[in-house]
């Protein structure tokens, strides 16, 4: 269908005349999205009487739809749940796939296919964020009410990928619009926009992997960095200020780590009240934006493993392999994955093979190294 767009000769020539240019600047910091409109627009929904808007070319029910926002051919999942590889290409444009059956691995946020059992060791709602825009077959998370640690927010009947009941762009009056024009890449450190956000989740800050391996967790070298603080935002369960997490713009953590993102919805998991009151062990919940301690077994942790990544108290301009116990943090997603994973918990690993006293290694004893 696209071969019958002609291509003009003259076209042809502004991504010469761009070159050009681009060699008297440096870099540009935005990563902007490339290739002809027709890749990702539909005008129409509409040619040679047929729509147009239907990425997913297996036919699942969820992926063709539209008219869409913004005009476009797919959903969120239409355009990131292709099913066949980590990253599809469509006419030069790289897409960062969530719903997959790539058998090389998946991106840093999981994939939302070990839910629906598309890939990994069968279908289980305890896998991950059962987002509605799975289908409806995939809502009976047995988690029935509001998220756990928290009052109220989305349920299983109502979380989503983006705007209300989602997580990314949660600005208010924008949305995700404009976001993926002007994506910037590699040092996320302004964060007071959807666009130049950690992975759009607004106010979050972060380094994303713009290398090789973009979008990836691939190993010491090649992986995101995550922001993260010493301490949790202070947010108690009934006198807490409606602004620790309802900004102007949307809600968004205040202290633009990534823990205190999902915070915004597992409060007490978070929190400095949720975990016993202070930084300082013993606590009563497992701690994230805690710093690792530069003594006892946490000093054992020194070079950077995806299996239990640390976040950074300062957003780098580099990912490193190296962790260093008295400055990195441990966070959420030292333990868990975004999207899901092919364990219960949508944790990293099989937690039933962290046993003490077992030998064993990774997960929990990245950290814990005198526990095994
Ligand atoms: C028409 C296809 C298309 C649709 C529809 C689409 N995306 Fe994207 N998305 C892309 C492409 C292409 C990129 C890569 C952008 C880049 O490399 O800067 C991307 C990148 C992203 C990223 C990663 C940004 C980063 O930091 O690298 C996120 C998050 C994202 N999209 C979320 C969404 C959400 C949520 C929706 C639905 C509201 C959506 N997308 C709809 C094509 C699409
Ligand atoms: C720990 C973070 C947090 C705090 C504190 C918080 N909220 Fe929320 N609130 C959320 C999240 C997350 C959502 C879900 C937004 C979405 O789904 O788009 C939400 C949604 C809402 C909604 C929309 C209806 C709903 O239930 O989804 C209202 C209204 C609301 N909050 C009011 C308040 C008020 C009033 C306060 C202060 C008493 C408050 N919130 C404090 C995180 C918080
Ligand atoms: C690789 C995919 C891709 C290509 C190519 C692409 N767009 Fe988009 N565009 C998107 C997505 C996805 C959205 C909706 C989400 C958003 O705004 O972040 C969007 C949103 C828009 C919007 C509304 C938001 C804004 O940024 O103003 C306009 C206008 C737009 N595109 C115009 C164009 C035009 C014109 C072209 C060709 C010159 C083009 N796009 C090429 C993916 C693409
Ligand atoms: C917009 C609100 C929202 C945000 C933000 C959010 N969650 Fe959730 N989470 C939910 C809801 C709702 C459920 C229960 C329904 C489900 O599992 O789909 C849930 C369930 C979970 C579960 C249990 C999954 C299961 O089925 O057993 C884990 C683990 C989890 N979240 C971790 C996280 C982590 C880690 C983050 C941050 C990366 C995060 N959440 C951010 C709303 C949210
Ligand atoms: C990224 C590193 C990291 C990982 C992975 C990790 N922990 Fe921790 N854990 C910590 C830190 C840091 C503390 C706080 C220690 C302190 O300040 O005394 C802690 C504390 C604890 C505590 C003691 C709390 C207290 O009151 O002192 C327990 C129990 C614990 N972790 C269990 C686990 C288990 C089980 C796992 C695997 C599911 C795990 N941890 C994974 C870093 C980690
Ligand atoms: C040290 C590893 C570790 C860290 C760090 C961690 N979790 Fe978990 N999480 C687990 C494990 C293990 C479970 C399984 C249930 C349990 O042991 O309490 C779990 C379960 C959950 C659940 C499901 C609860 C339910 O009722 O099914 C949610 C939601 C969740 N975690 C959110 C978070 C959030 C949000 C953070 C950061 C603020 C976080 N976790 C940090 C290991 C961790």
């Amino acid at each position: 269908m696209l071969s019958e767009f002609p291509l003009k000769a003259s076209f042809l020539c502004i991504p010469f005349i761009i070159a050009l240019i681009s060699i008297s600047y440096p870099p540009a910091l935005n990563a902007k999205i490339t290739g002809p409109c027709a890749n990702c627009h539909t005008m129409h929904n509409s040619q040679n009487g047929s729509p147009m808007a239907a990425y997913g070319a297996s036919g699942e029910a969820w992926k063709v739809s539209g008219p869409n926002p913004s005009l476009t051919r797919g959903t969120c999942l239409g355009c990131h749940g292709i099913g066949t590889a980590k990253i599809v290409n469509i006419g030069g444009s790289d897409i960062p796939q969530v719903w997959h059956t790539d058998g090389s691995g998946d991106l840093a946020g999981g994939n939302f296919a070990y839910i629906t059992g598309a890939k990994g060791s069968g279908a289980s709602n305890r896998k991950g964020h059962n987002v509605i825009d799975l289908g409806a077959a995939y809502l009976e998370d047995v988690i029935t009410g509001f998220p756990p640690g928290h009052d109220h927010g989305p349920t299983r009947d109502t979380l989503t990928c983006a705007e209300s009941g989602g997580c990314h762009a949660k600005n208010s009056s924008t949305g995700i619009k404009g976001a993926h024009h002007q994506n910037v890449d590699g040092k996320c450190d302004v964060a007071d926009k959807v666009y130049n956000s950690y992975r759009f989740l607004l106010g979050v800050k972060g380094y994303e992997n713009n290398g090789t391996y973009k979008w990836q967790n691939k190993d010491a070298t090649n992986h995101n960095e995550y922001f993260g603080a010493t301490a949790p935002m202070s947010i108690s369960s009934s006198s807490s200020p409606c602004t620790s997490c309802h900004g102007s713009s949307g809600w968004n953590p205040q202290n633009n780590t990534i823990s205190g993102f999902c915070g915004m919805c597992h409060r007490d998991f978070h929190s400095l009240q949720g975990i016993g009151g202070s930084t300082s062990s013993p606590f009563k919940r497992h701690p994230a934006d805690v710093t690792l301690k530069a003594a006892g077994e946490y000093a054992a942790y020194t070079t950077y493993s995806v299996e239990a990544p640390v976040a950074r108290t300062v957003v780098p301009d580099a990912m490193s392999n190296v962790v260093t116990p008295g400055t990195d943090v441990v966070m959420c997603l030292s333990c868990h994955v975004a999207h899901a994973s092919d364990y219960p918990d949508m944790l990293r690993w099989d937690y039933n093979t962290m046993v003490a006293g077992g030998g064993g290694s990774g997960g929990c004893f990245t950290c814990h190294t005198q526990k095994n």
